[in-house]
């Protein structure tokens, strides 16, 4: 079956269409038109500049989609949209924009949480994966710890209590006069401190732990994004200038990074051992740091758990992992309809969400 879908909750235009059966998922073309240029000169997402640019590119970007898959509009069985959590402007032109197509085509709508999206992106390249398995979702809006138990549910076991894991790299990467958004540029200064600075020293930088020191499985980065932030503020005064040096940027960077792995890895290693799970995923923006990447790989490894993360251009978002969730909520008949409406928050997309699989369990 044929999977169209659009990504459109925050400052990326995706479209996809994807290829699937019981043993596979194939993306045919996932189409990502950024905005975040845009959004750079303003050190953050206007949400009116990203619902506008939303406007100007979704048909481009569809019809793009469509013919790099070799399909037609008729072939598509199903048209899945984002539809919560977001901004609601941008979420707004997604789901109005799928409902049209469906409409007019007579096809499935399918609408799928962002979160859902991110961690299904992790059956795309890799067909063996199956439930149950702890998956981990860090992106700029979420950090947040699921068990998955089947393809329908994810149930959420852990959570930030503040600030998201990506919120904290970008709001401390603007301090540290980073281009928007931060996240990457600090992977970078990151790895260049590894190289410099020996972390392991007794007075080397250290900064708080994002892990709620009890038993929950929850986080908390705002701590350590102000201990941060104060830290780079001192620095400015003692050097008596407004950009701080080079290097003192990329000890900085490699002691947050540090505190941010650490702290991960704690609540996860909890997790895989409070559960018994298997597996886990990591998926989201932030899944793409290659410190991450190697911290909870390595612990997986220690704990003999199968570590499943997308592939780099999967991490960020797109449109193929929404269609990739839509593929498991059309094989459980989870389907919208015409009436479907954005949402902006996790509640409203949870009490949308759980409507539908009533539905779908009434038959
Ligand atoms: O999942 P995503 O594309 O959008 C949201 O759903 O929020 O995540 C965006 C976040 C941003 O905060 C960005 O700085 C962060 O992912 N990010 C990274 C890296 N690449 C993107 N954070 C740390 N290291 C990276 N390499
Ligand atoms: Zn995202």
């Amino acid at each position: 079956m044929y999977i169209f879908a659009i990504e459109s909750s925050c400052d990326e235009t995706s479209a996809a269409v994807i290829r699937a059966n019981d043993d596979n998922i194939e993306v045919l073309s996932n189409i990502i038109a950024s905005q975040v240029d845009t959004h750079a000169l303003y050190g953050g997402v206007v949400p009116e500049i990203a619902s506008r640019a939303h406007c100007e590119v979704i048909s481009s970007v569809s019809h793009e989609a469509i013919d790099k898959a070799g399909i037609s509009l008729s072939d598509i069985d199903a048209a899945a949209v984002t539809f919560a959590p977001g901004l609601i402007g941008p979420l707004l032109v997604g789901v109005n924009f799928v409902k049209a197509l469906a409409y007019r085509s007579g096809c499935k709508i399918i609408p799928v949480q962002h979160i859902e999206g991110h961690l299904s992106a992790a059956y795309i390249e890799n067909s063996s994966l199956k439930p149950p398995f702890l998956a981990l979702a860090v992106s700029g809006g979420h950090t947040s710890l699921y068990k998955v138990e089947n393809y329908v549910d994810f149930d959420e076991i852990g959570s930030t209590r503040d600030d998201a894991c990506g919120e904290a790299f970008d709001k401390v990467g603007r301090v540290m006069g980073l281009p928007y958004p931060g996240g990457a540029a600090m992977d970078k200064l990151a790895s260049e401190a590894y190289t410099k600075f020996d972390y392991t020293k007794k007075d080397a930088l250290t900064f708080p732990s994002p892990a709620v020191h009890d038993e929950t499985y929850d986080f908390s980065f705002s701590g350590l994004k102000t201990a941060v932030i104060n830290h780079i503020h001192n620095e400015k005064q003692k050097a008596k200038t407004k950009d701080l040096p080079y290097e003192t940027k990329c000890e900085i960077a490699g002691a947050f990074t540090n505190a941010v792995c650490s702290g991960i890895t704690k609540k996860v290693s909890a997790a895989l051992k409070g559960t018994g799970m298997k597996a886990l995923v990591m998926a989201g923006g932030v899944a793409a740091n290659s410190h991450l990447r190697r911290a909870v790989g390595d612990m997986c490894d220690s704990l003999g758990v199968e570590f499943v993360v997308p592939s780099l251009s999967l991490c960020g978002d797109n449109a193929a992992m929404i269609a990739a969730r839509a593929y498991h909520m059309y094989r459980n008949k989870l389907f919208g309809d015409i009436e479907l409406d954005a949402c902006a928050s996790d509640d409203g997309a949870e009490e949308y969400l759980d409507r539908i699989k009533s539905l779908a369990r009434l038959g």
